[in-house]
């Protein structure tokens, strides 16, 4: 697929860009918006592949959605007006879609049968199909409901009270959509705080739900209203820039818009733990989604231990967490981060084996990986593997590699942020 050539940047990085919308809140205004009653007006959709298989797979399941650029207007009919599909489901790369789509198939009396790309084809649905089982769903899939394709014939539906076994907001929301058409209370306790996003839109759109401690209740039948939603840019998107603005020379970047849910920001912990020279200013207050403006200038930066409780707020970014800490001072240790094997690739190996190409010191455990900074990156050929984020990191490796370096299949990097590199050279000028 796409090979493209990086050189390294030897003025800097310098200027201000809006990052665009946040992925996981774009989709769940899709899946809200469809199974409201009434219109939804969403502005700064995330254009990225993902989300527009969000929005195919509705299209396909009956709802009305028109999309100009940003702006999508869902018409929605509420739940029980979505259509048995005649086509099949195709999420594409996107776990969200698959994982929070299964939830809403679960409750809805027709079959529909689920599938995506070949890095789908190796993620584990058990997690999801596991407790939509318990529920009272017919779940069936290769290797019993293990993996894709996933066939659903969905129906009447219990509330559980379901003890996440792995921290994850899919499967939290998988739950909490397939809860939304059950009997009774469903309740979802999660071993560690997860992306609120679900929550939030909930709310947004008129239904009750809360939580005390680490467990979240909402009771089934409810009905949604269609509303307004303003996406938040991504700060899983924003952190590419952010950890670019630390470690190429001479740089100054300032990122608009950008998404600051306390569920989302462990990239900044660790920024400001590593030393680096940022500058944090939140919008006026929201009660949506909090958002703000982040200014990075190159920092001096000092190696970091990244465990526990803060990994589900920076899971997405340990791929580009890895390279700043190559640029750091001493050690950084990652811990606690099993899930990144079953992300779009097996990101402890992907990451480990693309820096080691550009001559980084860095070495897999079985949960995370230790990386010993301070090293000087060479050029070499590399690899996405097909996964946008380490497409990503890569392009920004380029930026301080001492030679060029060639880029294979770049463009999933389309699958979150299709504008990636006009902001890399527009910031390059
Ligand atoms: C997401 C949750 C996370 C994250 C993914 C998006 C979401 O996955 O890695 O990119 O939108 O709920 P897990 O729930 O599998 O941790």
């Amino acid at each position: 697929m796409e090979l493209i050539t990086l050189k390294n940047n030897k003025h800097g990085l310098k200027g201000e860009i809006a990052v665009p919308g946040d992925k996981s809140i774009s989709h769940r205004s899709i899946m809200f918006g469809s199974i409201a009653i009434g219109k939804t007006t969403v502005t700064n959709f995330l254009l990225g592949d993902d989300c527009l298989s969000t929005i195919s797979c509705f299209r396909k399941l009956g709802v009305l959605i028109e999309q100009d650029n940003e702006k999508v207007v869902i018409h929605g009919k509420g739940m029980a007006k979505l259509q048995e599909p005649n086509e099949i489901l195709d999420v594409g790369n996107s776990g969200t879609t698959i994982r929070l789509l299964t939830g809403i198939l679960a409750g809805l009396h027709f079959h529909s049968t689920l599938i995506g790309d070949s890095s789908i084809g190796k993620r584990p649905m058990t997690r999801v199909v596991t407790p939509l089982r318990e529920m009272g769903a017919k779940i069936d899939g290769r290797e019993e409901g293990k993996y894709t394709p996933l066939s659903v014939r969905g129906g009447k539906l219990q509330s559980i009270t379901y003890r996440l076994p792995v921290a994850s907001a899919q499967v939290k929301s998988a739950i909490l959509f397939a809860g939304l058409n059950a009997d009774g209370t469903t309740r979802v306790i999660e071993p560690v705080a997860t992306r609120d996003h679900t929550e939030r839109m909930i709310q947004r759109f008129g239904g009750k739900i809360s939580r005390q401690e680490n467990e979240i209740q909402l009771e089934g039948g409810q009905k949604l209203s269609g509303t307004e939603i303003h996406v938040p840019g991504d700060i899983s998107s924003a952190a590419f820039f952010l950890v670019a603005g630390c470690i190429v020379p001479n740089s100054s970047i300032t990122l608009r818009n950008v998404g600051l849910n306390p569920t989302r920001t462990g990239i900044l912990e660790v920024l400001q733990n590593m030393g680096a020279s940022m500058d944090v200013q939140q919008d006026a207050a929201d009660a949506f989604e909090p958002t703000g403006t982040i200014k990075v200038m190159t920092s001096k930066l000092k190696g970091t231990i990244i465990e526990g409780e803060i990994i589900p707020k920076l899971i997405d970014e340990i791929p580009i967490i890895a390279l700043l800490a190559t640029q750091a001072d001493g050690v950084t240790v990652i811990k606690d981060a099993h899930e990144l094997k079953v992300k779009e690739t097996n990101r402890i190996d992907t990451v480990v084996t693309e820096l080691k190409k550009l001559g980084a010191d860095i070495q897999a455990t079985d949960d995370g990986m230790i990386i010993t900074g301070g090293t000087k990156l060479t050029g070499a050929k590399v690899d996405s593997h097909g996964d946008h984020r380490i497409g990503m990191m890569l392009a920004i490796a380029s930026q301080i590699c001492e030679e060029e370096i060639i880029l294979e299949n770049a463009d999933a990097i389309a699958v979150s942020y299709p504008d990636f590199f006009e902001h890399l050279n527009k910031l390059s000028i």
